[in-house]
């Protein structure tokens, strides 16, 4: 009886870690997008180009239509910068996300973050909204 109490302890505890390893996950995402909320960026960007990657975000034009996402890989924050196969690459453990943030293969189950933007019509500037 008490080796069962025991193990539905350390159970518990295991849980009670998982927890709050994700609160602060989920903190630190909130607190990258934050960083780059309200700021202006004059990257070097091609707007015909399928997916430009920048410093803490991607900007995927799918025919024509826009999109811009945190480049933090959901599975555990790595930069994401590869695009192969019209997928967005993990370079850490292999997560592949769609042109719409969804992931496609794991480890990362999460979409990645969308970011309101506003590209210029020229395509010279992004203004990060949030
Ligand atoms: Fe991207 Fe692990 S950090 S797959």
């Amino acid at each position: 009886m008490e080796k069962k109490t025991r193990r539905a302890f350390l159970h518990m505890i295991n849980a009670g870690i998982v927890v709050l390893f994700l609160f602060f996950w989920n903190k630190l995402t909130s607190i990258h997008i934050q960083s780059i909320k309200n700021q202006e960026y004059s990257p070097p960007f091609n707007k015909n180009k399928a997916v430009s990657f920048h410093d803490n975000f991607i900007v995927v034009n799918d025919k024509g239509k826009y999109a811009v996402f945190s480049s933090h890989c959901t599975h555990l924050g790595c930069k994401i910068a590869n695009f192969e196969n019209d997928r967005l690459v993990c370079p850490c453990h292999g997560s592949e996300y769609d042109l719409h943030g969804n992931p496609l293969k794991g480890p990362a189950y999460k979409p990645l973050r969308k970011i309101s933007a506003t590209i210029s019509d020229d395509g010279q500037t992004i203004q990060i909204t949030g």
